[in-house]
């Protein structure tokens, strides 16, 4: 019989990625929407989705609409990806994102109990919620310390999913996912800030990209190698949670270093702290420069992460490394401004 999947935050990047898997896998995808003045499905339409997909009413604030939507659809699999995921925000907005992004998920999971524990669920954690990060590389027996509302909200779903895993014997794996980037990346998460604003610098658009803190450092790895590893959990025979990572780190100024070599430009570092700037060493112009206003209060400074356990008990591994992750970010990009296609 086929199988059907319910995924929320189908719009945004994973649910790309995730919707193409799994209708490749044979299965009838349904796509959550929230209501807005003007749907976004422009991600879905680039890979070619889009017309393969029943897209559904569904916003994680409201209850009987969620409980409407699972009992109508009767799903197999539940894919929760939705939430207010940008950390930045969640300094302005962290009630918004305790609800939607721990409230909304307990929303969800109740809805789940209440129809006798089925279906399996899948829970979008986050690396985020190791934060002050307390060993390095992380795995899933680090002790969590989020430093922002956005990775405090994930940490109470998380937990969520785990005691509705014990307490009602619900099939719910939570995937703590390290960051994962691709052409299909929002515009305001730093990879592809950076990865834009080369092609801009490449084409004569933009002289230069302003950044925040130039020393974080991250886990960035490919999100379509991401999202196979979230179906793999919940095709196991039992529930449980795993790290998702590369095994590599690097510094944003890492990151800014690869994608302007990608596009022919060799950077020297000049200064330090918030004088800090990126020069092209040919022209001599400054193409980074840092703008305090995309710095965070509280910052998660290292995130590495030791995906051991996936690889061991799922199979998973990444196919793509740092290099060419940020060289297939900056090519998408260059064409996108040379077709002017401006999508997203
Ligand atoms: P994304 O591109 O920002 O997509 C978020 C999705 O959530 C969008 O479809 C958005 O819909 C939807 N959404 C937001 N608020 C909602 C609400 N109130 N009700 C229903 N839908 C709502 O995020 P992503 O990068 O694909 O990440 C997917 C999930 O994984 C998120 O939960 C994120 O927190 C988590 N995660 C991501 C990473 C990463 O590195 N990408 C790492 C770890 C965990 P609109 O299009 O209408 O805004
Ligand atoms: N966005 C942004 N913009 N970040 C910047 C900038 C800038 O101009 N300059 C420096 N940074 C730094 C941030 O301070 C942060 O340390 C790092 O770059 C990465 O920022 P983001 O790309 O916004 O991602 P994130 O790590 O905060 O969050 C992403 O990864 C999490 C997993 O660890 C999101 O996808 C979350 O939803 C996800 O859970």
């Amino acid at each position: 019989m086929t199988k059907k999947a319910l995924i929320t935050g189908i719009t945004g990047q994973d649910g790309a990625y995730l919707s193409e898997f799994l209708i490749k896998k044979g299965y009838k995808v349904y796509g959550a929407v929230r209501r807005t003045s003007s749907i976004n499905t422009s991600r879905l339409s680039y890979i070619g989705v889009l017309d393969d997909i029943d897209l559904v009413p569904m916003d994680l604030a409201e209850i009987t609409n969620i409980q409407r939507l699972i009992e109508r659809v009767e799903p197999d699999e539940i894919y929760n990806l939705a939430a207010q995921s940008f950390v930045q925000t969640s300094y302005e907005q962290p009630i918004y994102t305790s609800d939607i992004d721990g409230i909304g998920v307990t929303r969800i999971l109740e809805t789940v109990r209440n129809l006798g524990g089925n279906p399996k669920f899948y829970q979008a954690s986050t690396s985020e919620m190791f934060g002050k990060a307390q060993q390095s590389p992380q795995n899933e027996n680090t002790p969590f310390y989020p430093r922002s509302p956005y990775g405090v909200a994930k940490l109470y779903s998380h937990w969520m999913t785990i005691n509705y895993r014990e307490a009602w014997n619900m099939f719910a794996c939570s995937g703590i996912l390290f960051n994962h980037e691709s052409p299909l990346r929002g515009t305001e998460f730093v990879t592809r800030k950076i990865s834009q604003g080369m092609a801009q610098i490449a084409l004569k658009k933009i002289k230069k990209i302003n950044l925040g803190n130039l020393n974080a450092e991250r886990d960035w790895g490919f999100a379509g190698d991401y999202v196979e590893a979230m179906w793999l959990m919940l095709q196991k025979e039992k529930p449980d949670d795993y790290v998702i990572a590369t095994g590599e780190t690097n510094s944003v100024r890492d990151f800014a270093q690869v994608a302007a070599k990608s596009i022919d430009i060799d950077i020297e570092w000049d200064n330090e702290g918030e004088g800090e700037v990126g020069i092209c060493k040919k022209t001599g112009n400054t193409i980074i420069s840092i703008d305090k206003q995309y710095t965070r209060p509280s910052e998660t400074d290292h995130l590495l992460g030791d995906a051991s356990k996936a690889k061991d008990n799922l199979g998973w591994k990444p196919s793509i490394n740092f290099q060419s992750l940020v060289n297939m970010m900056v090519k998408h990009d260059l064409k996108r401004i040379e077709d002017n296609n401006f999508w997203f």
